[in-house]
C-alpha cells in the first residue's frame, strides 16, 4: 500500500516504491507502458487530459477503469481508497506516430 496525498502525482510516490511492479517508460502519456485498471477510486482521480485519451485509445483502453499510471493524479481534498492492477499494453495496439 502506497499513501499519495491530496493533488500530487501518483508516479511521484511510485518513484520512491523500490517494490512498485508499474512499467515506466517515457513518463509522459505517449508509450502505454504503464496502462493500469483502475478497480476501486476513480472518483478520487482527476480526469485524464486530451493526451492522455488519446493514447488510451490507442491501445483500446478507456477512463476511468483504464488509465495510464504515469499520468494519474488524485483529486483536491480528496481522500479513500484506490486500487490498480498493471495491465501489459499490447503492442499491436500502439499507436504509429506517437506524438
Ligand atoms: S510511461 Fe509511457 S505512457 Fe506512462
Amino acid at each position: 500500500m502506497l499513501r499519495v496525498a491530496s493533488s500530487e502525482r501518483v508516479l511521484d510516490v511510485l518513484d520512491d516504491a523500490p517494490d512498485s511492479a508499474l512499467p515506466i517508460a517515457c513518463r509522459a502519456g505517449n508509450c502505454g507502458a504503464c496502462l493500469l485498471a483502475v478497480r476501486e477510486g476513480a472518483d478520487l482521480l482527476l480526469p485524464p487530459d486530451l493526451a492522455e485519451r488519446e493514447t488510451l485509445t490507442a491501445f483500446g483502453a478507456a477512463p476511468p477503469g483504464e488509465r495510464l499510471g504515469c499520468q494519474l493524479r488524485v483529486g483536491t481534498g480528496v481522500s479513500g481508497r484506490i486500487v490498480l492492477e498493471v495491465r501489459v499494453a499490447r503492442p499491436d495496439a500502439a499507436r504509429s506516430d506517437p506524438s
